[in-house]
This record gives structure tokens, sequence and C-alpha cells, in this order.
């Protein structure tokens, strides 16, 4: 659904630890300081329908409202919330209880996905990692959101996944050199599997990097990320084919 006339957009970033909030205008712009309280836990979704009720209660009025939620999202309904607790959040309809709640028209999307809306320049194949409590990631054509894949969720090692290798829990044990080493590791990965014509990496470890980064790779803040929210308004929450293409009969 496409809807111009929105003027004001509450833009909301669920993470793992700290829930993120700001109004947009439709050009993406923040007009308010970006706020943000601690994700609380455990993380029921009364527990952070509240949070983000008390989060935005001050704020400035809004015509609706956009989401990043940390795990996969299909039509505003959650299937999977890897790090909040996916038990809590299965088939989960977040954009109702949203909707119903704060009164205005609502889309959510994955966390990274609404971020990469947030800062790729839009052209060519455009990857957003995110660097946080897991590691996000979204891929994008000209700009606009392909299918949403758990990349976090693919085995890197034996025993362990994108989030369980370069997520923060992992970082925090095995300390900032051995984290740098593996997220080199990991965009090589990245380089060779995809072929990107640029990489951004956000979250907030993202500013732990401390190697040199090739030219095609840009390191964004979440605040850049959080401005997707207003472009979300202008594509479709789940793309299922690239805009102009003609579906084979
Ligand atoms: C989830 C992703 C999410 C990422 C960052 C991963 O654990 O599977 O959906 O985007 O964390 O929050």
């Amino acid at each position: 659904m496409d809807d111009n006339s929105f003027q004001h957009i509450l833009s909301i970033d669920i993470g793992g630890s700290h829930v993120k909030a700001t109004i947009l205008n439709q050009a993406g712009a923040l007009t308010m300081d970006y706020q943000r309280v601690e994700t609380p836990k455990p993380t029921t979704p009364e527990k952070l329908l509240q949070t983000i009720v008390g989060l935005t209660k001050n704020f400035p009025v809004f015509d609706c409202i956009s989401v990043g939620f940390p795990g996969y999202v299909r039509d505003g309904v959650v299937i999977t919330a890897p790090n909040l607790d996916t038990s809590l959040w299965h088939n989960v309809n977040l954009k109702q209880l949203l909707q119903d709640t704060l009164g205005k028209p609502t889309k959510v999307v994955n966390d990274a996905d609404m971020q990469g809306l947030g800062v790729v320049n839009g052209k060519g194949f455009e990857i957003v990692v995110t660097l946080g409590t897991g590691f996000g990631t979204a891929l994008l054509m000209d700009g606009y959101l392909l299918p949403h894949l758990e990349i976090a969720h693919h085995p890197i090692t034996k025993n362990k996944d994108y989030d369980q290798y370069i997520g923060e829990k992992e970082m925090l044990e095995i300390g900032d050199k051995k984290w740098n080493k593996r997220v080199q590791k990991v965009i090589g990965i990245l380089q060779t599997v995809f072929n990107y014509d640029h990489l951004y990496i956000g979250g907030g470890n993202a500013k732990k990097i401390d190697f040199e980064l090739d030219s095609n790779i840009t390191i964004v803040s979440n605040k850049d990320g959080i401005k997707g929210g207003a472009r979300l308004w202008r594509i479709e929450e789940t793309p299922t084919v690239r805009p102009n293409y003609t579906a084979i009969q």
C-alpha cells in the first residue's frame, strides 16, 4: 500500500537491548531527537507495547507508524523473534496490536530491512548488516527490498550460526580483537557470496570495527537507519516481485 498523505511518521526500532523511536517527516528527516529506552525483559508483547506507549506518550502528533522488529515478520505478523523469545512472539500480529493501541496505520518489517531502507543510496545491489544483539541483514536492489533472508541463522561453523559467531554475547566473551577477526571473515564471505555493489554496516557494535574497510563499505548509524521508517510507507512491506516485473504466466 502506498500512501503519500502521511506527513509525520512515528518510526520505532525494536532491538534486543533498546527500543528507539523518533518522528520523521515524509523525506525521512528526524523532526525530534531520537529517544531510546531499554527493551523490557522478558520481552512479552504486552510489556513491549507498554514500553512503546511510555516512550512515545509525549511525542508530537504522527499520522502513521513504522516498526523494525528483530525477527522474521510476514504481513505485520511476527513469525520468529530469536533474540526476544520466539515462544512469546510466534504468530503475534504486532501490526494489529500497535494499530489498536496507538490508533494509527502501522507497518512492521524486519529491523535490518527498515534500517536498509534508511541508509542505501538506491543504486544496484546493496547489502545492509547490523552488528548488535544479533546479526541483522537486508538485501536491496535499486533501493527496493528483496525478500528477507535470516542469514543470521545460517551456520558459519560446525556449531555456530552468525548470531552466535559475531553477536553481542559472543563479542563480550571473546573480546574485541578476536571479534574483529571474525567480522572481517564474515565480510569476506558476504563479498564472495553476494558480490554486492555496496555494503553498509550498522548496529550498536559497528563502531568497534578496527580494521580498514574497502571503499564500497560504509559504517552507518542507528539514527540513519531509523529514517527507513519514512520510505517504508512508499513501498510494499513484503516484497514478492520487483517493481515493473511481470510474472511468468
Ligand atoms: C534475527 C534477525 C534480526 C537480527 C538483528 C537476528 O537474530 O534473526 O531477524 O534482524 O537478529 O536484530
